[in-house]
Formats: structure tokens, C-alpha cells, sequence
């Protein structure tokens, strides 16, 4: 308020209540709204939120060889690797690990002194065929299972130790079916349970400095968001070295509203318990939860000013939520950088360009961006 008086003094009393207003209510970051149709603001997403959470984004190797590193250091204090350290890509062979994407990704990161987060070390896709099967393709037992993953866990952890600060240790590990709790994955149907609570200790062993996250998806929706609260809050009261929640936040223009955005918030504000989002993006088209084909209807894909407007709200309500739960989300990652090229050009439905992102495909900031950091 102090300014505004100053104001006043400054321009004697007439006019003085038009100029108080303008001065009070502007938003304090408004002044990059101006810069939006002029020249480039040379503040990114993570100066606007440097006293709420660290903003990230995912990324592959090859991205950070182009101008979309530019756009990364201008923008973001923290990465994931899109799909480079998963383990069908890290350890393709039970004696092969391939370092170079991953290698890459941490290189930069701390070249720059950006924020890693660790994706994924035990998941039930992108997982190579060699880990369930012996030499004479049978399937392992329980035994050797846990051997391997305990091996790669250690493998991983150890080597971006002191580069990761944390792990997505297992990811999606709760069943989409209504009446089924864990995903019956090959996992599950070799392991049991267990394999989550041990995934976690062996990170632990690896790497006790780092926080270890259980993360998934359809986190909103509340049949599956109390699948992911009783498993981590099982695993934390059984003493399981686990730190966080990670909610993915793949939404779209329909889904979350606010309440259902809210009440999970509110499910995961547990003691102790550390909340990040980890995948944020926001589809310009109607949540679908399954993979299909293209249909006829999928062939109108541009980006119109009512898909684009929806985007916007979805966006601004989202932020303005987080915002306000600042004391719980540690930060905030958003699954790719700019419209260009994303994943969800491909999933759920093959070849129908989305975009989903704060950035187009030429790297400028979208309208929803300028929402995004007018608080
Ligand atoms: C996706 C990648 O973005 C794609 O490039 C890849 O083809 C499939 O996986 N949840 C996750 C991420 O935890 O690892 C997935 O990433 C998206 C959904």
C-alpha cells in the first residue's frame, strides 16, 4: 500500500482515487501482459512462481540441441527426461545399459543448474521383455525378479546420485478397473505387492538424499484417487522410505473442475507428505481415457478460438489452485515444452496434433501463458 500513498502526494488530490486504483488493483505481474503483444519478456515461468514451486518440463535429448533450449533456460528450473531413463531405454539387455540419452539430459541439467527429477525406475510399459523371461524364455520367479530390480534400481540411482533429486520410483502401479485396487501387471502377477515397497528401499539404499515419489495418473478422478492415497499412505505407515505423491495432471479443456481439482488437493495434504504435479498438460479436446484410432471427427484439428478459450480458463483455474496450495506442491512439470511435437499427438487417438502447452509450435508464449503469471 505504501506506494500507492506516495502516489497520491506525487499527483495532489485531484484524480488521486483514479490513480490509487490503478495502482493498487493492477496485478503484480501484469506488466509482462504488456510485453506479450511487444517486445519478449526476458523473465520465464520460473521467476513469476520462484516463491510458489519449481517448473519443469519434460524433455528428450535431441530438444536440448535445438532453439528449445533457449526457450528451457529462459523458462524452467527443473527437467524430467521424457522417456530417456526409463528402463526399456537405460537397460534394453540384462547386461547392457545404455547412458547416452539420459547421460545427456543430467549433463545439461546441472551445466545449468536446473532441477532433475528421476523418471521412472519400476513401471509395467516401456519395460524391456528380457526381465520377466530366463534364458530358455520362462518365465522368473519372484526371486529373480526382485534381483533384477534391485540391481537396476542401484545401477540407476547411484549414477545420477547427487544429480537427481527425485525419483519417480514406481509408477502406475494402481489398476484403472472400478472393483480392482493393483494393476495386474507382470510385476504384480510375478511379486505380489511387495515389488512397490521394495522398489522404494532399494532407491533408499542407492540414494538416501533423494526423494522418492509413487506417481500416477486419473488422479482426479476419486475411485482411483483413493487407490492412490491407500497405497501411500500404506506404504508411509508401514514405514516405506517414500517422500511424495506424484499427480500426473494430464487433464484436458473438460476435466478437472475446480472442486474436483480442490478436493483432491485436499485428499494429499498429509503430514510429511511432499505433492508434485508431474506431467501437466491440458488436451484441447475432450478427455479420453483409452488409446483408438482416428475417427472421421479427428480430422478437424485446428486450434480454434473456443477450444483455445477453454484451454485458457482450464489453465488460469488450475494455476490459481495451485497457488493457493503453495504449501504442499513443490513444483510443477509440464509433460513437453512447446506445441511443436508432444506426445499427445499420439495418444489417445493416433496422429490428431494437440496442443496442449503454454508454448506453439513456434516457441512463443500462448495466451494461456500470459494467464498463467497474471497473479
Ligand atoms: C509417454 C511419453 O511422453 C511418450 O513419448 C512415450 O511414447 C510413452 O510415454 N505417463 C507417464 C509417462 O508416466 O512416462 C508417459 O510418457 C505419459 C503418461
Amino acid at each position: 500500500m505504501a506506494h500507492c500513498f506516495k502516489n497520491l502526494q506525487m499527483i495532489g488530490l485531484t484524480g488521486c482515487w483514479v490513480m490509487l486504483f490503478l495502482s493498487c488493483a493492477a496485478p503484480k505481474n501484469s506488466g509482462a501482459l504488456h510485453e506479450a503483444g511487444t517486445s519478449k519478456s526476458t523473465k520465464g515461468l520460473k521467476d513469476y512462481y520462484k516463491n510458489y514451486f519449481a517448473i519443469g518440463g519434460a524433455v528428450s535429448p535431441m530438444a536440448l540441441h535445438t532453439e528449445e533450449a533457449g526457450l528451457i533456460l529462459q523458462q524452467f528450473n527443473s527437467l524430467t527426461a521424457e522417456n530417456a531413463m526409463k528402463m526399456g531405454l537405460v537397460h534394453p539387455g540384462e547386461e547392457v545399459y545404455n547412458w547416452s540419452g539420459a547421460d545427456s539430459i543430467a549433463t545439461f541439467a546441472k551445466q545449468n543448474n536446473l532441477k532433475l527429477r528421476g523418471h521412472n525406475l519400476c513401471r509395467h510399459n516401456q519395460t524391456p521383455t528380457w526381465l520377466f523371461k530366463d534364458a530358455t524364455g520362462k518365465q522368473v520367479s519372484k526371486e529373480v525378479l526382485l534381483k533384477r530390480l534391485k540391481d537396476h534400481i542401484t545401477t540407476v540411482v547411484s549414477r545420477y546420485k547427487g544429480t537427481i533429486f527425485a525419483w519417480d520410483v514406481v509408477n502406475e502401479a494402481i489398476s484403472d478397473k472400478k472393483d480392482e485396487y493393483l494393476r495386474h501387471s507382470e510385476w504384480f502377477n510375478i511379486c505380489g505387492e511387495e515389488y512397490i515397497a521394495k522398489a522404494f528401499e532399494y532407491a533408499h539404499e542407492a540414494d538416501p538424499n533423494a526423494l522418492l515419489f509413487y506417481n500416477d495418473y486419473n488422479e482426479i478422478d476419486p475411485i482411483k484417487r483413493d487407490k492412490i492415497y491407500k497405497l501411500v499412505k500404506g506404504l508411509k505407515d508401514a514405514g516405506v522410505p517414500i517422500h511424495g505423491v506424484g499427480l500426473q495432471a494430464h487433464w484436458a479443456i473438460n476435466e478437472p473442475n475446480k472442486e474436483a481439482l480442490v478436493n483432491m488437493l485436499e485428499q494429499f495434504a498429509l503430514p510429511g507428505l511432499k505433492v508434485q504435479i508431474t506431467e501437466l498438460d491440458i488436451s484441447v479436446y475432450p478427455k479420453e481415457h483409452n488409446a483408438r484410432g482416428a475417427r472421421q471427427v479427428d480430422t478437424d484439428t485446428l486450434l480454434t478460438n473456443e477450444k483455445e478459450q477453454l484451454q485458457i480458463e482450464k489453465y488460469k483455474m488450475c494455476f490459481k489452485v495451485f497457488r493457493k496450495y503453495r504449501k504442499m506442491i513443490s513444483g510443477v512439470t509440464f509433460w513437453n515444452i512447446p506445441d511443436r511435437s508432444s506426445w499427445l499427438d499420439n495418444f489417445p487417438v493416433r496422429n490428431r496434433k494437440d496442443y496442449p502447452l503454454l508454448f506453439d509450435k513456434k516457441l512463443n508464449p500462448k495466451k494461456a501463458y500470459w494467464e498463467v503469471i497474471n497473479f
